[in-house]
C-alpha cells in the first residue's frame, strides 16, 4: 500500500503515520523529520534547509526530491509507505509520479486531512515529541498517560521544535495554500484523493482513515 497523507501544518499526519505504522506494517517517509535529522547532523542539505525551516518556508524541490528517491529504493519500502509532507508542489508530484512509474509501482490513495487554519496553531504551538522515540504528543489533546514519561519506550526526555512558533505558523500556513493545496486538484483529476475530518478527535481520524484502506484494498 502506498499512500499520501496531506493536509496542513499541524492537520495530524505525523500523528496518523506513526499509528498506520504500528498498526499496517508501513514505513512513515517524513520530508520534514528527514530534514531535521539533517539538521541535527550538520550535513550539508541540512545547512541549506535549516534556515528555510526555521522561517517556515518551503525547502527546494530538488533536495527533497532526492531525498524521497533515494529513500523509496530502501528494502523496508517494499511493503508499502507513507509519504507525509511530500510531496508539497506540484514539481515535486511530478517527480514522484515519475519515480513510481520507473519502478512500476502505483499510489492507492491521497488523503487529505480537512482542518480548519483557526485550530492549527494550538495544535502546533502545543506540540511535543519523545527524544529517544520520536512519539509525537501535545500539552493538551494528546499528553502522555504518566507526566514526563514517554508512553511507548518509556523516556523522560522530549523535544519541541524550532518552527514550532506562533509566528511561524502564518508562513507555514501561507506556503501550504499557495503551493501544496492545488495538489488536491491535481489528485482529485486522478481519482485517487478521498477526505478526511481531521477536526475530529485523533482516534476517529484514525477510524476514517481505517475505513479509506479497506475501501481502496477492496
Ligand atoms: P513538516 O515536518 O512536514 O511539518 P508540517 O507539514 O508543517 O506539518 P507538521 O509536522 O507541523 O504537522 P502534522 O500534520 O504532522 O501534525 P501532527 O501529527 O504533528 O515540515 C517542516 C518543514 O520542513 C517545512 O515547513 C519545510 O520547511 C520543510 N519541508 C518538509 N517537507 C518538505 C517538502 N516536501 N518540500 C519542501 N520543504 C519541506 O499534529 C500536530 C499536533 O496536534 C500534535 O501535537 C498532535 O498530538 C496534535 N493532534 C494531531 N491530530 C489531532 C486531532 N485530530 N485533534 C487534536 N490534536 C491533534
Ligand atoms: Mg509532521
Ligand atoms: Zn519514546
Amino acid at each position: 500500500m502506498r499512500l499520501i497523507l496531506l493536509g496542513p501544518p499541524g492537520a495530524g499526519k505525523g500523528t496518523q503515520a506513526q499509528r498506520l505504522t504500528d498498526s499496517h506494517g508501513l514505513v512513515q517517509l517524513s520530508t520534514g523529520d528527514m530534514l531535521r535529522a539533517a539538521v541535527k547532523a550538520g550535513t550539508a542539505v541540512g545547512l541549506k534547509a535549516k534556515a528555510i525551516m526555521d522561517q517556515g518556508g518551503l525547502v527546494s524541490d530538488e533536495i527533497v526530491v532526492g531525498i524521497i528517491a533515494d529513500r523509496i529504493d530502501q528494502p523496508d519500502c517494499r511493503k508499502g509507505f507513507i509519504l507525509d509532507g511530500f510531496p508539497r508542489t506540484t514539481k515535486q508530484a511530478e517527480a514522484l509520479d515519475r519515480m513510481l512509474a520507473e519502478r512500476k509501482l502505483k499510489l492507492d490513495a491521497v488523503i487529505e486531512m480537512q482542518v480548519n487554519d483557526g485550530v492549527l496553531v494550538d495544535r502546533i504551538t502545543g506540540r511535543f515529541t519523545c527524544a529517544k522515540c520520536g512519539a509525537g504528543y501535545h500539552d493538551h489533546f494528546n499528553p502522555t498517560k504518566q507526566a514526563g514519561v514517554c508512553d511507548r519506550c518509556g523516556s523522560t526526555e522530549f523535544t519541541r521544535r524550532a518552527d514550532d512558533k506562533a509566528e511561524t505558523v502564518v508562513p507555514r500556513l501561507k506556503a501550504y495554500h499557495e503551493q501544496t493545496a492545488p495538489l488536491l486538484p491535481y489528485y482529485e483529476g486522478r481519482g485517487i484523493l478521498r477526505k478526511v475530518d481531521g477536526m475530529a478527535e485523533i482516534d476517529e481520524v484514525t477510524r476514517q482513515i481505517g475505513e479509506v484502506l479497506k475501501s481502496v484494498k477492496a
